[in-house]
C-alpha cells in the first residue's frame, strides 16, 4: 500500500435496530472491505438514529482521534429517525456538495429512490466526513462512485501543495 493510501478511516453505522443487537451490520461490513486499499479502520460503531451521539461521536472522531475520513451509513432518508444529514450539518465547517452531488446522479441511474437520501459530505477541520445510505447495495453503489476521488481529495486535505495533474 502507497503512503498516499495509507489514510486513518472511522465508519459509523447509524441504526436503532444494529445499536440494539437485533440486526446484524452488513453494511458497516461493505465499507470496511471497499476502503481496504485506502486506510485503516481505526473507529467503528454502531449507534441509533440520535442527533446528540451522531453529534458527539463525530466530534469526538475529528477533533480527539484525528481521522482523515468518517464514512457514516444510514439515517439520510426520510423516516422521522433520519437525523444523520442535521447532525452532520452541525460538525461540519466546510461542505463538499460535489460528493453527494456525484453520489445522487449516478445512483439515479439505477433507481428513482436514490433522490430520497438526503446525505452530505464535508470538512471539518482537516477530517472528510460523507454520508452514505442505509442499506447494503445503497452502500455499494454510492461509495464505489467516490472512492476513485478519494486518495487524491484525502492528499489535498493533508495539505498536499503539488499541482493536480489533468
Ligand atoms: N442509492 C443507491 N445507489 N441505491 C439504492 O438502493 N436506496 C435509496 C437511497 N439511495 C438506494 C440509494 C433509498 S430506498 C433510500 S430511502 C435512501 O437512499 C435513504 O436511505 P437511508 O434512509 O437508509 O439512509
Amino acid at each position: 500500500m502507497s503512503s498516499e493510501r495509507h489514510f486513518r478511516i472511522g465508519v459509523l453505522t447509524l441504526s436503532d435496530k444494529g445499536a440494539r443487537g437485533e440486526r446484524v451490520d452488513e453494511s458497516g461490513e461493505v465499507i470496511k472491505q471497499m476502503v481496504d486499499d485506502l486506510g485503516d479502520v481505526c473507529r467503528y460503531q454502531v449507534i441509533p438514529d440520535d442527533f446528540a451521539r451522531i453529534v458527539e461521536t463525530l466530534s469526538g472522531w475529528v477533533d480527539e482521534e484525528r481521522l482523515d475520513l468518517i464514512l457514516t451509513t444510514g439515517g439520510t432518508g426520510m423516516t422521522p429517525r433520519d437525523v444523520t444529514p442535521e447532525a452532520t450539518a452541525t460538525v461540519l465547517e466546510r461542505l463538499v456538495p460535489g460528493i453527494a452531488e456525484a453520489m445522487r446522479a449516478e445512483s439515479l441511474k439505477k433507481t428513482p429512490h436514490a433522490m430520497l437520501s438526503r446525505g452530505l459530505a464535508g470538512l471539518r477541520g482537516s477530517t472528510l466526513i460523507v454520508n452514505l445510505p442505509g442499506s447494503p447495495r445503497a452502500v455499494r453503489e454510492n461509495l464505489a462512485v467516490i472512492l476513485p476521488a478519494l486518495p487524491h481529495g484525502l492528499a489535498k486535505l493533508k495539505g498536499d501543495p503539488s499541482d493536480c495533474a489533468i
